[in-house]
């Protein structure tokens, strides 16, 4: 049962439906644009759920229409090209492996991490990249929270990305996210057919 505690906290069933079920992957918008304010909230929603070490590792970059999309979607997959243009905003998420600089302000209380840290290269890279794709995971849901729709893609080719966008502050691209306003109903392009989801039988043991 509930604890009473966990029902104050719950979300209305409208809210959990529009931020999982009630949302589809969605592959074509409203022409409407996407206010950079909006994307802006969204960060400082997201960025209060946990990483590791409070590493917060996840950078973005913010597309819109103009030559630097472009340039990067010549390194997309063919299928994810075409509504990637067409789309108001589309997000780079990326991991950078340098969060230990930010530790003397993320974990002000462990003295001299940032320090110890700068030696572990592969465990900063790994714990970067872990963290970052959860907090992709949070960015998709923060986004839905804050009505948009999004069309995440990993069919992209992420050394290309890198060297489009990150040239200059080493940021390693891991998914690319179109991001606008739901399209009509009628668009039969916006959305797929709603596929199978495993139940929790089928994906968990309870040991
Ligand atoms: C990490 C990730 C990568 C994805 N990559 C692509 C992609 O490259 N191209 C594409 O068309 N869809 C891509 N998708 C969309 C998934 O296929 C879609 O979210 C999934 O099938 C569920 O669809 P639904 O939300 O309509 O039920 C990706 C989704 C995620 C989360």
């Amino acid at each position: 049962m509930t604890s009473a505690s966990a029902m104050e906290k719950t979300l209305d069933r409208d809210a959990i439906d529009r931020l999982f079920e009630g949302s589809h992957t969605t592959n074509a918008f409203t022409a409407e644009p996407v206010d950079l304010s909006l994307i802006q909230q969204v960060y400082e929603d997201l960025r209060w759920a946990p990483t590791a070490f409070n590493a917060q590792p996840l950078r973005l970059s913010v597309l819109t229409d103009g030559p630097r999309r472009d340039a990067v979607i010549e390194h997309m997959m063919k299928g994810n090209q075409d509504k990637t243009k067409a789309a108001p905003l589309t997000l780079v998420a990326a991991y950078t492996a340098d969060w230990h600089e930010h530790l003397p302000t993320l974990q002000p209380q462990r003295e001299g991490a940032r320090e110890r840290f700068a030696d572990a290269e592969k465990m900063r890279e790994d714990v970067g990249k872990q963290s970052a794709l959860i907090q992709v995971g949070y960015l998709i849901t923060a986004l839905r929270a804050h009505g948009l729709e999004v069309g995440p893609m990993t069919g992209l080719k992420a050394s290309a990305f890198d060297e489009e966008l990150h040239a200059e502050n080493g940021w390693k691209t891991l998914v690319a996210i179109n991001v606008g306003h739901a399209a009509d109903a009628e668009d039969a392009s916006a959305v797929g057919e709603r596929a199978g989801r495993l139940e929790f039988a089928e994906a968990s043991q309870i040991l």
